[in-house]
């Protein structure tokens, strides 16, 4: 089905109840598929979500002689004896930004990688300049030319270093802990970011047998050793998919029990919930969401890396400070602009003035039904809750961009009571789901 054409139709404002699943981590799930490409034996790779990024990264992988076996919708078996550093087809690698891991894991297992410049959500600049200076640091030569990143190394074998990065990045942390894990000596990333979804990675490659010490904190370090066997591991769950569930409750004032999740995950996004007056309960691998009668509080919001407040649940929280009552701020202090969603809340009656980096939200009472459009993933969520929590019908079309980082959504929202379907082209009419 080709999901570009479709259009989400929701009639919205009612309050939401029951329980949410959370699925696996989209940003883990693909780093740690290209990561397999460092063992000759065969993986198992258990809790993946159904959803494009990761049916993109499995079509790449097969590209470059990667056997692929689904054992059930949520689990592959991984064989990647016969890859070969072919160049993957550039249409795959410009879908999404993960793909840039084939080059730091064809580095690791080959000494050598020719990659199309990757995809992605449409930030304004997305640069790879750290990644290549960790690579450079390992004693691979490397460059951009004509849209592909080339990289090789001498004798083939790449040497540890220590990297200071000179800024934090996710992609350039896991990157470079993928062309160190078999390179020989020791590899020590400074400055290293701390998300999850890096000690994820990190987890799996240990499960494989590589030494990597530190994920998770500022300083890691890698003993790069000759060879990793196969191993069997399981995603974690996607945080930024239980901190859009978290505030559809909040947002739509319903209850909502957010289950399969790690609650310190979600620190920084339960902190700020509580903060505007949103009633947030642990219990054990789930959170309870509810606001009552309570008006949502204005607060001040600036996105951080891990574990400061995700700047993926960005337009997520966009759309509640649209309801919040009063002036609240939201600064977006990770990419150069992140502010493309605030045109299409507008289109729905929402109050918002961006300057530069930061969005002032003056609260209004509700939102009103549009038309509108998913200007990337984590937007197209946003629009999502901003569609359910305001009466009337709302139609979002470019849905394919949400469709690449939540899987099952429409199931998942109809069972705690959304009316909710998806509409797709059919000569002049809609088939409706
Ligand atoms: C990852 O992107 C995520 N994507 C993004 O999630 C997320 O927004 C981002 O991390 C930050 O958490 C995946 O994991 C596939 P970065 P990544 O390198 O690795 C600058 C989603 O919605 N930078 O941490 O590309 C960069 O410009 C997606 O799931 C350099 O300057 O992000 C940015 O300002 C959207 N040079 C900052 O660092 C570099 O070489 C953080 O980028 C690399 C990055």
């Amino acid at each position: 089905m080709d999901t570009s054409k479709g259009k989400i139709i929701i009639s919205g404002g009612k309050p939401l109840y029951g329980e949410i699943p959370v699925s696996g981590m989209k940003n883990a799930a693909v780093a740690i598929l290209f990561s397999t490409i460092l063992t000759e034996d065969k993986c198992i790779i258990e809790n993946l979500p159904d959803i494009s990024d990761v049916n993109v990264s499995l079509e790449i992988l097969r590209s470059i002689g990667v056997k692929v076996r689904h054992l059930d919708k949520n689990t592959v078996e991984i064989d990647s004896s016969s890859a070969a550093p072919c160049v993957a087809p550039y249409e795959l690698v410009s879908k999404m930004r993960a793909s840039y891991y084939l080059i730091g894991a064809e580095l690791g297992r080959f000494g050598r990688a020719f990659v199309g410049l990757p995809g992605g959500c449409d930030f304004g600049v997305r640069p790879i300049d750290q990644h290549i200076k960790g690579f450079e640091a390992l004693g691979a030569d490397a460059k951009i030319d004509g849209g592909y990143i080339e990289a090789s190394c001498p004798d083939g074998v790449l040497h540890g270093n220590s990297v200071y990065m000179d800024v934090v990045t996710v992609g350039g942390t896991i990157n470079l802990m993928l062309a160190a894990v078999r390179a020989e000596g020791i590899t020590v990333i400074e400055n290293a970011a701390h998300e999850p979804h890096i000690v994820d990675t990190a987890n799996f490659l240990n499960a494989c047998g590589a030494d990597i010490r530190g994920a998770g904190t500022g300083v890691i370090k890698i003993l790069g050793v000759k060879k990793l066997h196969g191993g069997t591991y399981t995603i974690v769950p996607d945080m930024i998919e239980a901190g859009t569930f978290m505030i559809l409750a909040a947002a739509t004032g319903g209850n909502l029990k957010v289950t399969n999740l790690i609650p310190k995950h979600m620190d920084s996004v339960t902190a700020k919930l509580c903060e505007m007056g949103v009633k947030v309960e642990e219990d054990g691998d789930s959170l309870t969401v509810s606001r009552g009668d309570e008006e949502l509080q204005h607060v001040n919001v600036k996105t951080q890396p891990y574990p400061g407040f995700p700047t993926d649940m960005n337009p997520q929280m966009g759309v509640l400070l649209c309801l919040a009552k009063g002036i609240s701020h939201l600064t977006e202090n990770v990419w150069e602009s992140r502010f493309r969603y605030v045109e299409e809340l507008k289109r729905m009656g929402a109050k918002i003035q961006v300057n530069g980096r930061t969005a002032e939200f003056t609260g209004v009472p509700s939102l009103h039904a549009a038309s509108v459009r998913a200007v990337d993933l984590r937007a197209g969520s946003a629009m999502v809750i901003a569609a359910l929590a305001t009466p009337g019908i709302t139609e979002i079309e470019e849905i394919h961009h949400i469709f690449r980082g939540y899987e099952n959504l429409i199931e998942k929202l109809r069972a705690i009571g959304a009316d909710i379907k998806v509409a797709y082209p059919e000569n002049i009419s809609y088939n409706v789901f």
